[in-house]
């Protein structure tokens, strides 16, 4: 897409508005500049992954051309970053009638079934070996993107495969996909080009623990995630769920100049690396050309094997006979082509039997029904025990114990029940009777009009302590190694531990008499516990488990305050011009703060040498990275990225996104990959450990 040179002056480009922000002069020609600045850093972070600037710098450019756009409506162009955002939500989605049939493909899924299909191919095409393209088969929701005179004009869901939801304004909003593209370049007046829209592992992660956040069900997998994205009606929303488009076919276009046929179209690997060119994420770096079918066994059995460190999820591979032509010759059969195949890799779904269901009751008091089946082995990991979430998936799923039922396990994601197989039903199954009372406390359990779950409102709840005490240790709280589930129910047990500043009160002298605790595993809890003492606010306020307060929202609180009970004073209204703080989550802060025993505890936990203090604020002045630049590659061997760049901007430091001269220090971790490469040519650049980064900060 963009040429070394091309490269090069681009981020002298952006370097020099970057400087001169706000005196930025423009005229409709500086203007086109700066949008190509800004699709050029669109296209390094969407498309390539390797970005050139901090969001912080790219914000910055957004924001200038906004503002000059907003005081000149009359220079705002269809094709300007800007543009892609939109505020009025989708009434309907229109029907509309694809320029090709959006077929599916044939599966297979084994070798021998690769065979039969090359021996086909071959006959077909009377070749002795064909020439094949292998790619990933994206496991997200298939869409059809029509583009004319270099303009996306159109994009669509795949439907019914003949006609699909209108669904462009939400397209838009995916950063990766160009509005619009030099088609013309190769002479195509009109395109149409199939790809599939996914969610990263990462991503769908993050969106499911907003949702927990909000005790809504998490969505099942990363595919459901994509298709119902699609069909989303706020394009606000649908932004900020970050969605990825692989484009990986061309199935239709027209010339502006009847004569030529672009080379490139003439194989199906030309396509990819004619729409890589135009900066389409095109599968062009995963994509294999082979030839003859062992090859293609080959690479499809590498590509399963590394199936889990992908950050999307993939289901199998594609194989397509390259050749264009040929393709024609082979045609396809009323339901899918003949000139491809797609590999199935080993599902991640398995069929149980389902013996009991356990009802939880969490650290709020939520009673979540736990299925237990009959342990069965889904990608590598032996699955007997599956959340259901709440009543209503029950009767969603019309679940009874002694059914058959579906599950899966995509890669990182957990399990999931997919149905139940009526079918398989003998008559034996019996109801799933959800309690009326607690399971631990009895107290009789009570609904909240509007919520799934059942709740237990006796906040004495045995179980409600435990819950809410393993929260608070656990590895994104207060982050207590050493503890663990099991140790903090055997204390509570022992009564060793009765609530949350008991565990800065623990009987070391008794529990040392026990059995199973070595003198090294109670110095390292005895460590863990001191060591939590000084975790910065956003995690303690996390830990204490306030319904609806995730680690977000923990953040947010965190920055508001000098000291965890200066929100004693905060009205409800107070909280909720706080970002991302609606009515309910600022409420149910508000009751919190607003409790004797949690204050009390508050106070307990600050007199045992908790840091109920921000550290941050109070230290923002004459910090010891002072204008200093950062940036993290690698894994690092025991701080978690995000901790680490905390520390860095809490220090005064700055983030940067990539690596260039401006960046004082590059911190390596394992792994490390092309940024370790460039650091090391640019002398200025120090290339530290994560262990020399922490020596800086305590220097
Ligand atoms: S090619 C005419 N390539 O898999 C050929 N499809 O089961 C069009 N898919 O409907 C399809 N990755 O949604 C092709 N690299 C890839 C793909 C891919 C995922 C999806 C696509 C299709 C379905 C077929």
């Amino acid at each position: 897409m963009y040429s070394p040179k091309e490269t090069i002056e681009l981020q002298k480009a952006s370097e020099k508005l970057l400087k001169h922000p706000s005196n930025f002069d423009f005229t409709a020609k500086n203007l086109d500049s700066l949008k190509a600045v800004l699709r050029f850093h669109e296209y390094r972070y969407y498309v390539q992954n390797d970005p050139m600037v901090s969001d912080f710098e790219y914000d910055q450019l957004y924001k200038a051309l906004e503002k000059i756009e907003k005081e000149n409506p009359e220079l705002v162009t269809a094709n300007s970053p800007t543009q892609r955002v939109a505020t009025v939500l989708t009434k309907t989605f229109n029907t509309v009638q694809h320029l090709v049939p959006m077929l599916s493909l044939e599966n297979s899924y084994n070798a021998e079934d690769l065979l039969d299909w090359d021996r086909k191919a071959k006959d077909l095409s009377k070749l002795s070996e064909v020439e094949y393209c292998v790619e990933p088969k994206f496991d997200g929701a298939s869409i059809s993107l029509i583009y004319e005179n270099d303009a996306l004009v159109r994009a669509a869901t795949r439907g019914n495969g003949i006609e699909g939801d209108e669904i462009t304004t939400n397209i838009r909003q995916i950063r990766s996909v160009p509005l619009s593209a030099n088609f013309s370049k190769y002479n195509i007046h009109q395109i149409e080009i199939r790809g599939e829209v996914l969610l990263t592992k990462a991503n769908f992660k993050k969106y499911n623990d907003a949702l927990a956040e909000q005790n809504i069900p998490p969505l099942a997998n990363p595919r459901n995630a994509a298709a119902g994205s699609l069909r989303i009606k706020d394009p606000a929303e649908v932004r900020r769920r970050n969605l990825e488009a692989f484009l990986y076919h061309v199935s239709y276009f027209t010339l502006i100049d009847d004569e030529e046929i672009p080379e490139e179209l003439q194989s199906h690997a030309g396509a990819l690396q004619l729409l890589w060119s135009l900066g389409f994420r095109s599968p062009e770096k995963e994509k294999m050309v082979v030839k003859g079918i062992e090859a293609v066994i080959t690479y499809c059995q590498q590509f399963e094997e590394g199936r889990d460190q992908l950050p999307y999820e993939i289901d199998g591979m594609v194989i397509k006979v390259n050749n264009v032509e040929l393709q024609d010759r082979m045609g396809m059969t009323t339901h899918h082509p003949r000139w491809a195949i797609a590999y199935k890799f080993k599902a991640r779904q398995a069929t149980s039997k389902l013996k009991s269901v356990e009802f939880q009751v969490g650290r709020t008091g939520s009673i979540t029904p736990v299925a237990k089946i009959d342990p069965v082995p889904i990608g590598g990991v032996t699955v007997g025990s599956i959340s259901l979430f709440n009543e209503d998936v029950i009767r969603e799923k019309d679940l009874m114990i002694g059914d058959t039922v579906l599950v899966e396990r995509a890669g990182d994601v957990i399990p999931y029940i997919v149905k139940s197989l009526a079918d398989a039903r003998t008559g034996n199954e019996k109801k799933i009777l959800f309690p009326s009372n607690c399971p631990v406390c009895k107290d009789v359990l009570v609904k909240v009009e509007e919520e799934a779950a059942w709740r237990c409102n006796n906040i004495n709840c045995e179980a409600q302590v435990v819950e809410r005490m393993i929260h608070f240790t656990s590895k994104d709280a207060m982050d207590i190694r050493g503890f663990g589930d099991a140790n903090i129910k055997k204390f509570f047990e022992l009564k060793f531990l009765h609530d949350i500043p008991g565990i800065y009160t623990l009987p070391f002298e008794k529990i040392q008499q026990r059995e199973g605790f070595g003198e090294k595993s109670i110095t390292n809890l005895q460590t863990a516990i001191e060591n939590s003492k000084t975790q910065p606010i956003h995690r303690l306020i996390f830990a204490l488990g306030i319904r609806f307060v995730g680690e977000t929202t923990a953040k947010t609180l965190a920055q508001t305050v000098k000291h965890i009970l200066e929100f004693e004073k905060f009205s409800v209204e107070e909280l909720q011009v706080l970002e991302d703080i609606g009515p309910k989550v600022a409420n149910s802060i508000y009751q919190f703060f607003h409790n004797d025993d949690n204050i009390l505890m508050l106070q307990k936990l600050e007199s045992l040498g908790v840091q109920l203090a921000n550290k941050k604020r109070a230290s923002l002045s004459g910090s010891i990275l002072d204008g200093q630049t950062f940036l993290f590659t690698g894994s690092l061997p025991t701080l978690k990225r995000s901790d680490a760049e905390e520390m860095v901007e809490q220090n005064g430091g700055k983030l940067l996104g990539s690596v260039s001269s401006k960046l004082n220090y590059l911190v390596v971790g394992e792994d490390a990959g092309s940024k370790l490469e460039k650091a090391k040519k640019i002398s200025s650049v120090k290339i530290i450990s994560e262990a020399d980064f922490l020596h800086l900060l305590r220097k």
